[in-house]
């Protein structure tokens, strides 16, 4: 699929610009572009690169990235270091780490286990996204309604969550147990609701949103 992209673009004489901003150095030290080898034009990072802290990066063949030279860019913070200083240790622990191959192991393991979780619950769930970011949607009419009933009963045993995990290194097996063993009794009361039980009696708050939709 990329390299058609790709293949289209420099038909058509278009630049392809890669926002890495969530993928990057998820799958790869860097971007997808090394693990796909399609190369964009420009590639943006941001995110895992500060591990926190707020950093973004663009970065380019020399042709386009020398076009920042014929306009004037400024800003209130741009002497701010601690941005930089904290994406320059993050680099080298990354590195040093290989913590794209961790939470990639990671998140496997955790998409994994929410299947299990369904199978043995008898739910239908699709789980989706890269393996160190992963998630899982109910495939019923009330998965909205499922989503917020998990943050809500989380929340109560001390952890945010919703139907994603951005997987890190510090997500531990014992963490990553805890959190199962928990997520196990809402999944039965889930499955109470697909035989009937109704689920808007169990919030006690709004329904979430369904992600960037809400602003489309
Ligand atoms: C793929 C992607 N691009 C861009 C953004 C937003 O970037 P910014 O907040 O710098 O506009 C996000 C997340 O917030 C994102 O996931």
């Amino acid at each position: 699929y990329l390299q058609k992209v790709r293949d289209l673009a420099t038909e058509n004489n278009i630049i392809l610009i890669f926002d890495e901003c969530t993928s990057g150095f998820r799958e790869t030290f860097g971007g997808l572009h090394k693990k796909y080898n399609v190369e964009p034009d420009i590639a943006i990072f941001a995110k895992a690169l500060g591990n926190g802290y707020a950093i973004s990066a663009c970065i380019g063949r020399k042709k386009f990235m020398q076009a920042a030279q014929q306009t004037f860019i400024s800003s209130t913070f741009w002497t701010e270091r601690v941005g930089p200083t904290a994406a320059l240790k993050t680099l080298e622990v990354m590195e040093r780490e290989k913590s794209w191959q961790t939470i990639t192991q990671i998140g496997s393991n955790i998409s994994s286990q929410w299947q299990h979780l369904a199978d043995k619950h008898d739910l239908s769930i699709s789980t989706w996204g890269l393996p160190a970011l992963s998630g899982y949607t109910f495939n019923s009419p009330n998965a909205l309604s499922y989503k917020t009933l998990i943050t809500q009963e989380m929340l109560k045993k001390g952890y945010l969550a919703a139907n994603s995990v951005y997987a890190c290194t510090e997500h531990k097996q014992e963490l990553v147990d805890g959190y199962f063993e928990e997520l196990d009794p809402i999944f039965a009361t889930i499955k109470e609701c697909e035989d009937g039980r109704d689920v808007s009696s169990l919030l006690e708050g709004p329904l979430c949103h369904s992600g960037f939709k809400r602003l489309n």
